[in-house]
């Protein structure tokens, strides 16, 4: 028997492009921070890979390069995610948001003029990526204390020990952001 066909007999239908692709360079097109971009690649190629070397996108960076310290975080599709862990190719058709595009108009970004006024970091190898988890943790909206914002951020890890004053950041933006959600509660009500 066929085992292989039979798998994919049963498998959940997925939408499996017509050609097949790889080993070798082949065209991918990415969009990141709003801007399209096509390159060759090899389907093997991380995220991170893509971005540092072809995209020239340094600010995430490689402490690790196997899922550990978080200093590779980016969005995809607004959700965050470990750029060392994931293949460029599968950000087809996805959004990529790195550090370089979270900023607007000149700008910092909440989170990152936070980051500054609380001095939350020292080398600053690991601080795009703890921007990055904040951000997303903000707005997943379910940290309240410090021992929830701990342990939601427990994947970013700062050899500098920077931790209380990255709290201290984000306990900063999520306190904005929580009474800016309740003035316009009451707006809505009143
Ligand atoms: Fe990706 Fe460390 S470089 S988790
Ligand atoms: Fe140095 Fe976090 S500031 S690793």
């Amino acid at each position: 028997m066929d085992t292989k066909a039979a798998r994919y007999e049963t498998a959940d239908p997925v939408d499996l492009p017509s050609v097949a692709r790889g080993p070798s360079g082949t065209p991918v097109a990415l969009s990141v921070n709003g801007t399209a971009q096509l390159v060759e690649l090899e389907p093997r190629v991380s995220l991170l890979d893509a971005l540092r070397e072809r995209l020239e996108l340094t600010g995430s960076k490689k402490g690790c390069d196997q899922g550990t310290c978080g200093a590779c975080t980016v969005f995809v599709d607004d959700k965050r995610v470990l750029a060392c862990l994931t293949l460029a190719i599968a950000c087809e058709g996805r959004e990529v948001t790195t550090i370089e595009g979270i900023a607007g108009d000149g700008e910092l970004h909440p989170m990152q003029r936070a980051f500054v006024d609380h001095d939350a970091f020292q080398c600053g190898y690991c601080t795009s990526g703890q921007i990055m988890s904040a951000v997303a943790l903000v707005g997943e909206g379910t940290a309240r204390t410090d021992e929830e914002i701990a342990e939601l951020m427990s994947g970013n890890i700062c050899r500098c020990a920077a931790y209380p004053n990255i709290r201290a950041a984000i306990r900063e933006v999520l306190e904005a952001t929580a009474g800016a959600t309740s003035e316009g509660d009451s707006r809505a009500t009143a």
